[in-house]
């Protein structure tokens, strides 16, 4: 080893033996290991040096500078120790205090509730999809039977991304309901089909006690031979009296969406009159929870199903809703605020 070098390792090693805290081995560290140091230099000056020395030096500096690197985590862990035992000593900590308890995180509200609707269908023989929140016109309207211009798309008040195709459309917007899916999955299937799809949604909204302009919803659709509206009713008021009790009545009256036919609204007893009328039902004894119907035959048609071998029905409900109801809540952007007073309720 040259000359040179061997001071420096007797150097380095007898002052890192004087060393007597963290503060001055960390001075220690920059002078004999930083980037300004004897031996980062050498080794960075390498490259200037004949090749038949480069070798030599450059093993040489790499041994000290890993003996160096030891011996530093060496003291740093007995100077560590050190000062525990010191504290311990000195009595300033206590070590037979219980430790802080750590705090517990909890499900959102909504993610509850989303996974005990999942669980009902799922025990129905529904399986849980999930699609893209950025959505295609086609899919989100095209597809489901709104053409451009028709009127009905006036029900959905809608985000769209700003991006232009090179025929100047902008056909990209954030899903305004998850029915979409309905196309999506219908797509890639073949009959019997049975999917539930919660997920995020997004409406073009002033946002007030009633109205977020991001929320949940929940699709239902079942796609079989043979399936009828009966079955729609029976599904649904199954899973009503799993969510909202056993003897929960419900209710469906006609209503119209363009991707079904005929299509329905369900409504369940109010939970808090229980039919009588009161002001959470607003006098009529009933509190609508969602939107279903028969699957229309240009859909089934559409994704290459012949609509006269299959038959199918789909719903669609809001999920904050429901705690809503369940809970007394009466301001759905309680849930996005972020604010632990009200999600620690849950
Ligand atoms: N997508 C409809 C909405 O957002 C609800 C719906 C779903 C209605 C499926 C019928 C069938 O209002």
């Amino acid at each position: 080893m040259s000359a040179q070098l061997e001071e420096l390792k007797s150097r380095g090693i007898g002052e890192l033996g004087e060393i007597g805290d963290l503060k001055e081995l960390e001075a220690w560290r920059v002078r004999y290991l930083g980037k300004k140091s004897v031996l980062t230099q050498t080794l960075r000056g390498l490259a200037a040096l004949p090749l038949e020395e480069r070798r030599g030096v450059g093993a040489q500096a790499n041994e000290v500078k890993d003996l160096f690197e030891m011996r530093c985590e060496q003291k740093r862990k007995n100077l560590e120790e050190g000062e525990v035992a010191r504290t311990l000593e000195r009595g300033q900590i206590d070590i037979t205090l219980p430790g802080r308890p750590m705090p517990f995180g909890r499900l959102h509200p909504t993610t509850q509730v989303t996974r005990q609707i999942c669980d009902i269908f799922f025990n129905m023989g529904f399986q849980v999809v999930e699609g893209p929140e950025v959505e295609w016109d086609y899919y989100n309207f095209e597809a489901l039977n709104i053409p451009k211009d028709h009127p009905a798309r006036d029900m959905w008040a809608t985000l769209w991304v700003d991006f232009q195709t090179e025929g100047g459309e902008r056909p990209m917007l954030l899903r305004t309901h998850t029915s979409p899916m309905q196309i999506r999955v219908m797509e890639r299937r073949r009959p019997p089909l049975r999917v539930v799809i919660p997920g995020k949604t997004y409406r073009y909204e002033a946002t007030d006690a009633t109205h977020e302009s991001m929320f949940y919803q929940l699709e239902g659709l079942a796609v079989d031979e043979g399936i009828t509206l009966a079955d729609l009713k029976g599904t649904l008021l199954h899973f009503a009296n799993c969510l909202f009790g056993e003897e929960r009545r419900v209710r469906f009256r006609c209503d119209y969406f363009p991707f079904v036919e005929p299509g329905v609204e369900m409504a369940i007893e109010c939970l808090v009159c229980h039919g009588s009328g009161c002001r959470l039902c607003s006098n009529t004894g009933w509190i609508e929870i969602l939107g279903a119907g028969m699957v229309h035959p240009r859909l089934l048609e559409r994704v290459g199903y012949d609509p006269a071998v299959y038959t199918g029905f789909a719903f669609g409900m809001g999920i904050e809703r429901i705690p809503m109801l369940k809970y007394g809540i009466d301001d759905i952007r309680l849930f996005y605020s972020n604010d632990l007073r009200f999600l620690r309720q849950f």
